[in-house]
């Protein structure tokens, strides 16, 4: 490894600072990313990089080393929340509505920062270092999606990312092998009865009990159709119906998510669940329309490449950074990139200090994350890159 890496990262280390505070003053959301992108691509071409549009706001630089060899990307999501940011620091949106309250302002910085380095080391290593910086993470279809169908990964042979994770301590690295974040699906239903006077229900059809019955009964796809060893949710998160005290509304509607690890289950609970809801309203009069729309896939990570990723860590930083962590039922998109290439999608954490959640208008990062995380990105780089010459 190259011993002046540390040296590199602690001479730009301002720099990623004032990367991230001016992509988390001007944040913005799914697809709207113009003035992010342009930003970005700015800063690519001033270190030397050819930069190629693709997937409307997205951006894929190349970094061609001394000779021809392995290819490897790392990737960095590039869109911020439709959230109203809250709180007083300096470096708060300006854009209303709008706010990184995930920390991909951070994914863009460290992504940035290695892309300094590696230029700076392009006469030392053999092969090719691609940066891909995709937007729309946060909202299905997503952007990564796009990306491979545009030809991101042409050429690459490994893939690297990180999301910054409030619940790990700064500088701790967790990683997990195989399935580490979930399929998600979503759904509305919408239930159709005959509304009347409260007084005189056998004249109705009654929404509002057909969707008690649904909410109660599609718990039991959970507990009763699937493997108890394999994880399953389904959340409702809406539901909305009648005016007034005294009239039986016509219709209730009501929406949820699913999550899952394995797509066989997903497809289990969403048939259950369509089954549930098809009798359900037969049995009482009623009937009913599901939409339903398939999200991201589970993110499975590459066993041998956690194996890598986790040796390069203890070495770049030391011994004792990973940490043993547990899948989660969130969605990452990044699992569009994992199917088609090895790679390993990693949680950094940058915790300490911070009281507010991911999604939360008072979300912030502890900033001491974004030398190491651009550190651990380079040695990823350039350690696979020598490893695989
Ligand atoms: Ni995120």
């Amino acid at each position: 490894m190259n011993p002046e890496l540390k040296e590199k990262v602690q001479d730009i280390a301002q720099q990623l600072v004032e990367w991230r505070r001016d992509f988390h003053r001007h944040p913005e959301i799914a697809f709207q990313e113009q003035r992010t992108s342009q930003v970005l691509r700015l800063a690519l071409e001033e270190m030397g990089l050819e930069v190629e549009s693709l997937a409307k706001t997205g951006l894929r630089a190349k970094l061609p080393g001394k000779t021809d060899g392995r290819c490897v990307a790392l990737r960095a999501d590039i869109d911020a929340l439709p959230v109203q940011e809250q709180g007083e620091r300096e470096y708060i949106s300006q854009n209303p509505g709008a706010a990184h309250a995930c920390g991909h302002d951070g994914h863009m910085a460290v992504v940035l920062g290695a892309a300094k380095i590696l230029t700076q080391l392009k006469d030392f290593f053999v092969g090719e270092v691609v940066f891909l910086f995709q937007p729309s993470e946060e909202r299905p279809p997503g952007g990564a999606k796009l990306m491979v169908e545009e030809g991101a990964l042409q050429g690459v042979d490994a893939i690297f990312g990180l999301h910054f994770w409030q619940s790990l301590p700064t500088g701790k690295v967790g990683m997990v092998k195989g399935p580490m974040m979930a399929q998600t699906g979503d759904f509305n239903i919408t239930v159709q009865g005959k509304g009347g006077h409260g007084s005189m229900p056998q004249q109705t059809v009654d929404p509002i009990l057909v969707a008690s019955q649904l909410v109660v009964s599609i718990q039991s796809v959970v507990s009763r159709s699937v493997d108890p060893l394999k994880p399953a949710v389904v959340s409702f998160g809406t539901i909305h119906g009648g005016t007034i005290y005294n009239i039986i509304p016509e219709q209730v509607s009501l929406s949820g998510t699913i999550r899952t690890f394995d797509s066989d289950v997903h497809a289990t609970v969403e048939r259950r669940m369509r089954e549930i809801v098809e009798n359900t309203c037969q049995a009482f009069g009623a009937t009913a329309e599901i939409e339903y729309k398939r999200g991201y896939p589970a993110l499975v990570n590459h066993p041998e490449m956690v194996d890598f990723a986790s040796e390069v860590t203890a070495k770049t930083l030391g011994e004792g950074r990973i940490m043993e962590i547990d899948p989660v039922m969130g969605g990452e998109d990044f699992a569009y990139f994992l199917q088609k290439v090895p790679g390993a999608f990693m949680f950094f954490g940058m915790g300490d200090g911070m009281a507010y959640p991911h999604h939360h208008p008072r979300f912030d990062m502890d900033e001491k994350a974004l030398p190491e995380a651009t550190l651990l990105l380079t040695a990823l780089v350039l350690e696979y890159l020598d490893k695989n010459k």
